[in-house]
């Protein structure tokens, strides 16, 4: 079969592609009818993808996309190594920022980012991958949900008065 994408490792010439597509992720969360505290700061996308950029290439980071033919970024993963040394699994790739831009979702990119990001895994012997969703976030929730994650932690939230 034949593909009009490929995925790449992504570096700082797709700093403004990688932080664009952060910043719609930030946005939708900010869409979001939440507490009304939790709120992602301006700017944070950019503090965000050149944190992440500093330790691409290295083996505590995978930052990945998925680009057309084009050369245009439509989906990108920045994930990263967690120890968990009281774990008989001893390291887990921690997921922070899984997105496809609108107006391409629902081809199979994520889908093929994530194969991708499960083989990189896989390489460096790391045998879990974990993300965090928001419930409010029926997209995510459904869409792990039939990605073959399951829902495992619940992590509780308080707002103090
Ligand atoms: C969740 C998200 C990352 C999925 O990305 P995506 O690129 O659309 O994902 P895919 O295309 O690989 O798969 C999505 C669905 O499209 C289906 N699909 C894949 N290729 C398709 C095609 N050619 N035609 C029609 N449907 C297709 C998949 O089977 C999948 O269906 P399912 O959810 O019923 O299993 C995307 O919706 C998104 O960016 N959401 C906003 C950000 C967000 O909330 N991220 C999660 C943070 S926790």
């Amino acid at each position: 079969m034949e593909y009009d994408f490929t995925i790449v490792d992504l570096s700082w010439e797709d700093r403004n592609e990688a932080i664009e597509l952060v910043n719609q992720f930030f946005k939708k969360v900010n869409s979001l009818e939440l507490d009304g505290l939790f709120r992602i700061r301006p700017r944070a996308a950019t503090k965000f993808v050149d944190i992440y950029l500093k330790l691409a290439g290295t083996d505590k980071v995978c930052f990945r996309g998925v680009k057309t033919s084009g050369g245009e970024l439509t989906s990108l993963v920045i994930a990263r190594v967690e120890e968990k040394p009281f774990l008989v699994e001893n390291r887990t790739l921690y997921v922070d920022i899984a997105v496809t831009k609108n107006g391409h979702k629902k081809k199979g990119y994520m889908s093929a980012l994530m194969k991708s990001v499960e083989d990189w895994a896989k390489e460096n012997e790391i045998p879990t991958i974990e993300l965090r969703a928001i419930r409010a976030n029926q997209e995510a929730m459904d869409y792990w949900g039939r990605a073959g994650f399951e829902e495992f932690y619940v992590r509780f939230r308080k707002k103090l008065s």
